[in-house]
């Protein structure tokens, strides 16, 4: 018997897989709600003889595909994707994201890009009517961190952002390393007013990679409920 929160994932997981047509090449996302996409996926593999091709967003979920015996390639193999169906920290009415709360953001975001469509799946608990309250990471080449994390703050202030708190992520006593072999800074903002404004910014900043606010990029979103209710926004 699966937790509520268990739940909510894997009805969401369940009913975006639905949306995916023999044939397709699969932007496959990272965390734990996709992790149950992409146990979905598998199961319509085995049981229909569903043709897919996979482009993992993540070390962590190739070797989860490729265990599951979901066949993957790579971005530059296919160069463009039919469909990307990902998890999210954070959505608000305009179907903006906060993304990277797994620190796969950066690989999230190509291939979310590349994609014709983008689904997210998420449990209700996702749903902010602003974003900000997760903090919003923002990948970073390790190179001088220190100097772009004092950058990233002094842009915080000129766009008066009121909280403005930036933390290292770390894993143990050592930075956190992405995929990419970059450091994340969360930026621990409470709300974020303008949600445009503030990635544009951020990535003119040097040393800054990406930052995990996805804008005009999310089609559909896919609300699983504890109680096994599905909701969907577009
Ligand atoms: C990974 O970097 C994130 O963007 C995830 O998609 C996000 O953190 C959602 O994860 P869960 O599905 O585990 O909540």
């Amino acid at each position: 018997e699966l937790s509520p929160i268990d739940k909510a994932k894997f009805v969401a997981a369940k009913r975006a897989t639905e949306f995916v047509e023999d044939g397709m090449k699969l932007g496959l996302g990272t965390g734990s709600t996709s992790a149950w996409m992409v146990r979905c996926l598998a199961e319509r593999i085995r049981e229909e003889g569903l043709r897919v091709t996979g482009v993992p967003t993540s070390t962590r979920t190739a070797e989860l595909a490729a265990s599951l015996g979901v066949p993957i390639s790579t971005l530059d193999e296919v160069k463009w994707l039919d469909l990307t169906i990902d998890g999210a920290d954070e959505f608000d009415p305009h179907l903006a994201l906060i993304k990277g709360g797994g620190a796969a953001l950066l690989q999230e975001k190509i291939v979310a890009t590349a994609s014709d469509q983008m689904i997210v799946i998420a449990d209700a608990a996702k749903e902010v009517t602003q974003l900000g309250a997760f903090p919003l990471p923002v990948e970073v080449i390790p190179f001088g961190w220190q100097t772009t994390k004092a950058l990233i703050e002094e842009t915080l202030v000129s766009l008066d952002v009121m909280n403005r708190d930036c933390t290292l992520r770390m894993n143990g006593d050592r930075p956190l390393v992405t995929d990419e072999a970059n450091f994340i800074i969360d930026l621990h903002l409470k709300r974020i007013g303008n949600p445009r404004q503030l990635a544009l910014v951020l990535n003119q900043i040097p040393g800054v990679v990406e930052n995990g606010l996805f804008i005009d990029i999310c089609d559909i979103v896919v609300i699983g409920h504890g109680d096994g209710r599905v909701t969907v926004r577009d």
